[in-house]
């Protein structure tokens, strides 16, 4: 079977990368177009596997599956390019935030990838990828998306637009809040201190990966793990008040912001 990547942005580059350093999940051929060639033509003497193009008519007109990964603003404009160019049994599959629409019998399946699954050979399976099928999605085109995606992330699978945008925000808009928030805490603590920025933001960065594991695992919930940390008027919870007053007001306006 032959799959084809549109788009080689940040996440047509991710799902590439997660799909060629799965060993190409026997995949006869990947072929991969992006609008500027240059940008991928040193992917064409790594490996016969891959294939490249700036024709995205070529990626229809040669392959069963379709992922399309350029802007949201872009994809309607590629489906009309590529539609009299597609078989009949042409799976198409598109990773654009924020848009419905209809395309073709054989339906569409909307996944939201994550820059969390950025390949690591040390943690292959990273982030969550939301997944929508539209109802025309046959089940054995379903499970294609599924198992693609589960090779290299968590995938959650939903069934309306609404936790389509909520759990995008949750997955996939997430790793910028992180880091935002992570870059202005080291801003503010190397004004207080010694220390550079660099060295306050791996402390932060190294004390959110190692909290993350003990909730991820369930070693303690939440209140246990606060528990945990805050005594009674100590620093730890003269700092949980503080974001307990503002915190709730920022998430409401962000969520309220982003739908
Ligand atoms: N970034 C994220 O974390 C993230 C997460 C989930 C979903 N998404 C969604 O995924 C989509 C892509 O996002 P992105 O961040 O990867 O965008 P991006 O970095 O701007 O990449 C878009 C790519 O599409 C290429 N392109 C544009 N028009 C094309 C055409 N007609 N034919 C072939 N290639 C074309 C661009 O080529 P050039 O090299 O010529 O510019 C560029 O490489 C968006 O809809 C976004 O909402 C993004």
């Amino acid at each position: 079977m032959n799959l084809g990547i549109i788009g080689y942005g940040n996440i047509g580059e991710l799902i590439s990368q997660n799909i060629i350093n799965h060993d190409f999940y026997n995949l006869n051929k990947l072929y991969i177009a992006n609008r500027t060639l240059s940008k991928i033509n040193h992917l064409k003497d790594t490996d016969p596997h891959i294939s490249v193009t700036d024709d995205n008519t070529e990626v229809a007109r040669n392959c069963e599956k379709i992922i399309i990964s350029v802007k949201t603003s872009d994809l309607i404009n590629v489906l009309e390019q590529i539609k009299p160019h597609l078989n009949k049994d042409t799976q198409i599959i598109h990773t654009c935030a924020g848009i419905d629409l209809k395309f073709e019998d054989n339906g569409l399946s909307c996944v939201i990838p994550t820059i969390s699954s950025t390949y690591d050979k040390n943690n292959p399976k990273k982030g969550v990828s939301i997944i929508m099928h539209d109802e025309n999605v046959s089940a054995e085109n379903k499970d294609f998306v599924e198992d693609l995606f589960s090779k290299f992330s968590h995938i959650k699978v939903v069934d309306n637009t609404l936790d389509l945008e909520i759990a995008t925000i949750a997955a996939s808009c997430m790793p910028a809040f992180i880091a935002l928030s992570l870059d202005l805490f080291a801003n503010k603590l190397e004004e207080r201190c010694n220390l550079s920025k660099e060295e306050t933001f791996k402390i932060l960065a190294e004390t959110l990966n190692s909290t993350t594991y003990i909730l991820n695992e369930d070693i303690y919930s939440p209140d246990e793990l606060i528990n945990k940390v805050a005594t009674k008027n100590g620093i730890t919870q003269k700092g949980l008040d503080v974001l307990d007053e503002d915190l709730p007001a920022i998430y409401k306006r962000l969520i309220c912001n982003l739908l």
